[in-house]
């Protein structure tokens, strides 16, 4: 038997998109799979590694566990949707000179978790930031080159 679909309007990266969706489909599936944004990783699938974060509605969500049907009438950004065209953001520079990444799994979703957090909190501390990437797992840095990045670029928002 052909399982049921729900229609679901959803705006991603300022665009509108309508789609006919399976109830179970995840918000990580739609975004990767139907609409090709492959800048959101898929990492543990269990809510843990932070690698498929994106915002809806201006909150962090694990798309992994997010369903599609929970995004309907919602905007939802993805790391293409921080990302200006045919360059890169202030974060991600500092991400780059900072060498806050390495293999690059994880950095999309750390990129739009401390995004968010530069959004409410522009000056953080060392403290807050940890805290605030505390959903993001990186197998690769130890960490503390992603805490200078997320810092340089907030001293640039603040003194520019
Ligand atoms: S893939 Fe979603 S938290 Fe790991
Ligand atoms: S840079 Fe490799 S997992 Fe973070």
């Amino acid at each position: 038997m052909a399982e049921s679909t729900t229609t679901i309007t959803v705006t991603v990266n300022g665009t509108e998109h309508t789609r006919q969706v399976a109830p179970r489909t995840l918000l990580v599936d739609l975004i990767r799979d139907d609409l090709r944004l492959t800048g959101t990783h898929i990492g543990c699938e269990e809510g843990i590694c932070g690698a498929c974060t994106v915002t809806v509605d201006g909150q962090l969500v694990k798309s992994c566990l997010f369903l599609a049907v929970q995004a309907d009438g919602k905007e939802v950004t993805t790391v293409e949707g921080l990302t200006p065209k045919g360059g890169t953001s202030r974060l991600q520079e500092s991400f780059r000179d900072n060498f806050a990444l390495q293999c690059g799994f994880c950095t999309p979703g750390m990129v739009v978790a401390a995004d968010a957090l530069l959004r409410e909190n522009p000056d953080p501390s060392e403290q807050e930031i940890k805290e605030h990437l505390v959903g993001n797992l990186c197998r690769c840095t130890g960490y503390l080159s992603i805490i200078d990045a997320v810092r340089a670029a907030a001293n640039q928002e603040v003194t520019s």
